[in-house]
């Protein structure tokens, strides 16, 4: 095995090449999903993350794309220490995270985790085009896509170039709940025809392990009312959980390290729901 035969940082914009063997690619992808939101440090990685575990204990196929080139952090947050991407004859492997989830990210292909990249906005575009095109991404149920804040280069390149994405979740916290933050994320996957599966609020409220109460540390939630506004759906309300922080410092991916924690059921839920809803948008 050797080192990936790709070019980084990548030279031109994407071509048409490029993005026509990006689709050809993920043909055998069944369903594709892209977690965003309007905010940076809401949880879109952790949600996602988590998201494709629970689909993987679900017995499904699930690949992971960092789609976040600035802040690649999926493999941090599975627990993958030392893992890199290599080549092979079919092309780029995705390097194989918890429960055989594949990952690819950006972080795993620098010459180490804290080298930063620092490409404007048409380089970023290319590297991920050139990320779906010569990934060898092989058969999956299910490609799960964690977006950096905002509705930038990243987000514009994924709805151009994976036109059949199956949905989108908004993933917001209390905090945050500002209407505009989160209606410019809404607004984007709409605009660009995507459809919209619903709203995770994220850091919805801390249960006290000892008496039960439920402190709303980052204000009171809204997201009832938000995603009645927008017309659609709240997927999930994930509270906090000190559980997380433990787990990301011992390198243990959460949902597995602590299956019966609050946000692990509500996780676990929130992947039900998803894949109920993609299946019967699609048959
Ligand atoms: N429900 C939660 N409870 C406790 N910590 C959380 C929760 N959700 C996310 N975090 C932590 O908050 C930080 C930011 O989350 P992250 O997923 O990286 O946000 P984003 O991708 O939106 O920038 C991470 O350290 C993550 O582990
Ligand atoms: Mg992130």
């Amino acid at each position: 095995m050797s080192r990936p035969n790709i070019r980084y940082p990548p030279k031109v914009t994407p071509t048409f090449k490029l993005i026509n063997d990006a689709r050809e690619r993920l043909k055998n992808t069944k369903y594709k999903v892209m977690v965003l939101s309007g905010k940076g440090g809401v949880g879109k990685t952790f949600v996602s993350s988590m998201l494709a575990l629970a689909l993987a204990t679900k017995g499904y196929k699930v690949a992971i794309l960092d789609a976040d080139i600035h802040g690649s952090s999926i493999p941090t947050m599975l627990g993958m220490i030392g893992e890199r991407l290599y080549a092979s004859e079919a092309g780029i492997e995705p390097a194989t995270g918890p429960l055989g989830v594949k990952v690819v990210a950006i972080n795993l292909m620098l010459e180490t985790p804290d080298t930063p990249v620092v490409w404007r906005g048409p380089l970023v575009s290319k590297a991920i085009t050139e990320l779906l095109a010569k990934v060898n991404w092989g058969e999956n149920d299910y490609l799960i896509i964690d977006l950096p804040p905002g509705t930038g280069d990243e987000a514009i390149t994924i709805v151009q170039v994976i036109r059949d994405l199956d949905g989108a979740i908004v993933v917001t916290a209390p905090s945050i709940l500002s209407e505009v933050i989160v209606a410019k994320a809404i607004n984007f996957v709409l605009k660009n025809n995507v459809r919209l599966l619903g709203i995770v609020e994220n850091m919805s409220y801390f249960k006290c392990p000892k008496s039960g109460d439920i402190y709303y540390l980052l204000g009171k939630s809204t997201g009832e009312e938000l995603a009645r506004k927008y017309g659609t759906k709240l997927l999930a309300k994930i509270p906090l959980d000190q559980y997380i922080g433990e787990a990301l410092d011992k390198a243990v991916p959460y949902i597995l390290a602590y299956p019966d924690g609050e946000a692990a059921k509500a996780l676990m839920k929130l992947a039900d729901e998803v894949d109920r809803m993609v299946r019967e948008g699609k048959n």
